[in-house]
């Protein structure tokens, strides 16, 4: 590409709703999407797309009568922002140790926007333990109703690029979460037919 960004083929429709973003397709630089809101009633809440505000609140009400309390991490990233957490890992393991679990800015799915790192209190706060805690178990069972889908599951890697990431949550609207979810299919790569993207290739 002639201006710079994430590695890989450039996202031709990076605030689609269903936009892919990963190791082989990358966004540029200075992609920033529309409608960024902050979710009101979501400790910890920063910028989502506007999409998501609705579907954020009821996920919280229906998980707070379930007795869970809905937290959020992360939201939108910028560029810059992923570079500055991105580098931090590095210097502290290498770019191989890195590239397992965060992007390289450009590649990251926080910069669309419709991805959510989410917790729910009990300690386990980006952690793999999430999986197994409340929250986890809540969101892993009953997000695609709310058009949330697990991103980065247990053994996907080969796949999607990265480790287990129990937290992370992308928006693809209710129509291609329910869809997903009744077909068995796990990863938008397989979704929409696009090639596995295990690395920066
Ligand atoms: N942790 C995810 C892969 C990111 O950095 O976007
Ligand atoms: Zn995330």
């Amino acid at each position: 590409p002639a201006s710079p960004g994430g590695t890989g083929i450039r996202v031709p429709d990076p605030s689609s709703l269903t936009a892919v973003v990963n190791k082989r397709r990358g966004l540029a630089a200075d992609y920033v999407p529309p409608g960024l809101t902050t979710p009101a009633n979501i400790p910890g809440a920063t910028q989502v797309r506007q999409e998501l505000i609705e579907p954020l609140e009821r996920m919280r009400a229906d998980m707070a009568a379930a007795g869970i309390t809905l937290r959020m991490s992360s939201a939108y990233r910028s560029y810059a922002r992923q570079q500055t957490i991105y580098n931090g890992f590095v210097a502290r393991e290498g770019v191989a140790g890195a590239d397992t679990h965060s992007a390289r800015p450009g590649n990251s799915e926080h910069q669309t926007g419709l991805a959510v790192d989410l917790d729910d209190g009990t300690g386990c706060n980006l952690s793999a333990c999430f999986g197994n805690a409340p929250g986890g178990r809540w969101l892993a069972e009953n997000s695609w109703k709310y058009g949330f889908i697990l991103r980065y599951g247990d053994g996907w890697q080969p796949i999607v690029g990265y480790s287990y990431e129990p937290w992370h949550f992308r928006y693809v609207g209710v129509e291609v979460a329910t869809d997903m979810h009744n077909r068995g299919v796990r990863t938008l790569e397989e979704y929409f037919g696009l090639p596995a993207a295990p690395d920066y290739g």
